[in-house]
């Protein structure tokens, strides 16, 4: 389905400028709402020339609107990764639950669908593995990682409540680890991390024993994966996200080989609440949306590592 214009939030961001980058291509016009809090403006340089395209400098914590009629939201203003959202724990419950609020206000009052992106992290520490959308999670409310956690579980409620109340066109997918170019290399993330570590030649620095897995969906496939919850009637939650487990420490490794770096790996302390294993069930993006993902791990990393040699602005 092709929409004739989309709001954006969080769209100066990682993810975010790549979905504004995919949605212009489509022949959407995109306007771009963001408080820049965690991006860098670099992200959207190549989209400021486009006449389709529009950037707001705004924070979603305030009530915002948009000129034109919009058929489509996606709502993705969060700080997202660890190192970002530590910082800034108050704004993260404040985005996730204010920004919510004012961001599903702006779909009701242009009668748009909007899709919360939404995370892996409501799943907390898993108990059940792979994690399929009807487990519930196992999330400490007051460690360190719960501003992020508790304000996605409280977006996905509020979503939930104002699609039962107003009957506003809502979907939630729950996005696992994406990386791709874009990515800070201080964010504190693993990929950008280990890429930017072993092109240094420093050495890269895996948490624990480096037996925890995650999942690592390069960012085309999860582009692709919330266009398909956009152009879908679903309410979700979806989980979007690669179910091929990797450990961090043969992440660390592959990330060492596909850079030829001469970097070795050191081990240090685990974060507190750092989740063990991460996995996504699928079936139901499968099903559905007929997603998955296709980017091998090697390739998507090759490109990205190739993005953090010369970074360019497409
Ligand atoms: N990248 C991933 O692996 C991943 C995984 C799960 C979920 N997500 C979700 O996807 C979304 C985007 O993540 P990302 O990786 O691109 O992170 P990012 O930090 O690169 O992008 C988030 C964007 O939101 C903006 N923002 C934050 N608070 C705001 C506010 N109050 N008002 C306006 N803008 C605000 C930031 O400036 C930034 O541009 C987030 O909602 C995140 O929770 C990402």
């Amino acid at each position: 389905m092709r929409f004739r214009h989309a709001v954006v939030t969080g769209g100066a961001g990682f993810l975010g400028s790549h979905l504004c980058t995919a949605l212009l291509a489509e022949g959407t016009a995109v306007t771009c709402i963001d408080d820049l809090c965690t991006a860098d403006e670099e992200n959207i340089a190549h989209l400021r020339g486009q006449p389709a395209f529009t950037f707001t400098r705004a924070d979603v914590r305030e009530a915002f609107d948009v000129a034109r009629p919009a058929d489509l939201v996606l709502h993705l203003a969060s700080p997202a990764s660890p190192a970002d959202y530590l910082k800034l724990p108050l704004h993260t419950l404040e985005t996730g639950s204010l920004g919510t609020r004012n961001a599903l206000a702006l779909a009701r009052r242009h009668g748009a669908r909007l899709v919360l992106t939404s995370t892996s992290e409501v799943y907390g520490d898993p108990q059940q593995h792979p994690q399929s959308e009807d487990y519930w999670g196992h999330v400490n409310p007051v460690g360190p990682r719960s501003v992020y956690d508790e304000a996605k579980r409280f977006a996905e409620a509020l979503t939930t409540a104002e699609a039962g109340v107003h009957g506003t066109d809502t979907g939630i997918v729950r996005l696992f680890n994406t990386y791709g170019p874009r990515m800070r290399g201080y964010d504190g993330r693993a990929v950008p991390t280990f890429i930017r570590q072993a092109l240094a030649g420093e050495p890269l620095t895996v948490t624990g024993d480096g037996q925890q897995t995650r999942s690592l969906t390069y960012v085309d496939d999860t582009v692709r994966g919330v266009l398909a919850m956009a152009g879908s009637d679903l309410r979700g939650p979806v989980n979007i996200g690669n179910p091929q487990e990797i450990t961090m420490l043969e992440l660390a490794r592959l990330v060492i080989r596909l850079t030829g770096s001469g970097s070795r790996v050191r081990m240090v302390e685990r974060p507190t609440d750092d989740p063990t294993v991460r996995c996504p069930d699928i079936t139901l993006a499968r099903g559905k949306l007929q997603w998955e993902p296709r980017t091998p791990a090697e390739e998507g990393l090759a490109r990205t590592i190739a993005w953090y040699r010369a970074p360019v602005a497409a």
